[in-house]
């Protein structure tokens, strides 16, 4: 049995709990919007064509914002085609997913069924093949009020009001060779400033994202944001950081602890926008947006290889996830909330069948993925301050990130209460986790509930939508109070 400890105290902030964080990403790509948002002749369909299923689902998961439309979609997208009459909507080839895009659904529709779910729109450019003028076209149309070639048409589209979007993200991925118009870091600069610059002509309180770097790994990490940041450091709000893990040749170890590295991108991409403002003399700090972040099994994909022809709404990335993907992504989570003084946005990619939380069948049923779970409950009982919870806990040897401790915990903290959300990445044994919580004054232990299960692969599906869930632990001592985390385990602890 391993022993490890934390301490909370609410003298520990470290920044406000930000909605954001609870953020998620819905692309044109696959079976995410058609057939996963939107399907018009399911059985639960409303009378919009939106699936009523995804949305209840949705609101479960406690979704803030919704990223769209790509990804590496938006690279070759021309808004336009999705607005006005259905039927006159042309067919387009989908470059970056050798998909044919139909365009039934658009901004109009993204923005309704964004209302219906109760969530925030983050709106991302096309930088690939168009520039300034479209992404100007694109504000016009859904900000505006009224009275302007564009803004009129929205209104004859059926939308009156305004979108009133605020996050606007400055394209896509433009470090990558994959992206449709990819730049060099100093092409993509100069366009991201004079793009913002524009935008902010039309309306100044926007939040501006530039793209920072795909992954930690690319060739040019830290180079990038530092010659992004220089062109566009008084124009945008937010740098992105994008990052994916998967369990590599069965080293579990090493996968239970990515978060390691997830840790070392936010750090480094702080340092270097940092170090940027201080060469300007600037007093303003840029955030991160970690707009893509989710476990993917990117080399299954990789070695499936280009489909030949163009199918619509192809089943692509649709990773099935199982417990111990559901705990490495609890501990991503996790970190991005340790660092919510300067991550003050996140999108977990994707939302529905694409490496995603939510699963459907076409035409049939919808259910939970084991990572729906962890999000869910942070999302609905993170609140208040997130607390440093300083935790002392047991190393273990990995192969990838050296050595890391079992325990990965955070604690938020608000009147209404104390959480603690931790994972045990012990694959050998459960951990005996001792809360000093004195600064608290007589805190005790509420609830507390488990995600595990005796076999670390085990997953959902649709007939056993509940194998993996969050179940009451019942190993709780109050004094002093201590849980037992069971080996490969999501915790979330709450006291009162
Ligand atoms: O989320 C899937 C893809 O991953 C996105 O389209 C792209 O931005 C990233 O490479």
């Amino acid at each position: 049995m391993h022993q490890a400890t934390l301490t909370i105290d609410p003298a520990f902030k470290v920044a406000p709990v930000r909605r954001r964080t609870f953020g998620t990403f819905v692309e044109h790509l696959g079976r995410c919007v058609y057939t996963g948002i939107y399907e018009p002749g399911h059985p639960t369909a409303d009378e919009d064509g939106f699936r009523r299923d995804v949305l209840d689902l949705t609101r479960e998961l406690g979704v803030s914002t919704v990223r769209y439309p790509g990804g590496n979609f938006v690279s070759g997208y021309r808004w336009e085609d999705g607005v006005g009459p259905k039927d006159q909507r042309p067919r387009r080839l989908d470059l970056a997913w050798h998909s044919t895009e139909t365009n039934e659904v658009g901004v109009d529709e993204f923005v309704r069924w964004c209302r219906k779910a109760g969530v925030e729109p983050m709106m991302a450019l096309n930088l690939g093949t168009r520039g300034i003028e479209a992404a100007l076209d694109l504000l016009e149309y859904c900000n505006h009020p009224s009275g302007t070639a564009l803004s009129d048409l929205r209104a004859a589209n059926g939308a009156k009001e305004p979108h009133g979007i605020t996050m606007w993200c400055l394209g896509n991925e433009m470090d990558g060779p994959w992206q449709t118009g990819h730049k060099t870091a100093r092409e993509y600069g100069r366009l991201a400033a004079e793009t913002a610059r524009a935008m902010r002509m039309v309306q100044r309180d926007l939040e501006l994202v530039a793209c920072g770097s795909s992954s930690s790994s690319m060739p040019t990490f830290g180079a990038w944001e530092a010659e992004v940041l220089e062109e566009t450091y008084d124009l945008v709000d937010y740098i992105s950081c994008h990052a994916y893990y998967e369990e590599k040749d069965g080293d579990l170890g090493s996968f239970l602890a990515c978060s390691t590295n997830m840790e070392y991108f936010i750090r480094s991409v702080v340092a270097t926008a940092d170090h940027v403002g201080a060469r300007l003399k600037s007093r303003k700090k840029i955030d991160i947006s970690f707009d893509e972040w989710n476990v993917w099994y990117l080399s299954r994909f990789q070695n499936a290889g280009t489909p030949a022809d163009w199918p619509v709404a192809p089943p692509l990335l649709e990773d099935h996830y199982h417990l111990a993907d559901a705990v490495a992504f609890g501990g991503l989570l996790i970190t991005l909330l340790r660092n919510s003084d300067r991550v003050t946005a996140a999108s977990l990619a994707q939302l529905v069948n694409v490496i995603a939380p939510i699963m459907t069948e076409s035409g049939g049923r919808a259910w939970k993925q084991t990572t729906f779970h962890p999000f869910a409950q942070a999302s609905r009982l993170a609140a208040g301050d997130v607390l440093r919870v300083e935790p002392v806990s047991p190393l273990y040897e990995t192969a990838e990130f050296g050595e890391v401790p079992l325990l990965h915990a955070v604690a938020t903290h608000s009147d209404a209460g104390t959480t603690v959300f931790a994972v045990n990445r012990s694959t050998d044994g459960p951990l005996s986790l001792e809360i000093d919580a004195r600064a608290l004054g007589g805190a005790r232990i509420v609830e507390a509930t488990t995600l595990t299960d005796s076999d670390v692969y085990a997953r959902n599906t649709a007939d056993d939508p509940d194998r993996v869930a969050p179940r009451p632990n019942a190993d709780v001592e109050h004094d002093p109070m201590r849980v037992l985390l069971p080996p490969v385990s999501w915790n979330v602890i709450r006291l009162g």
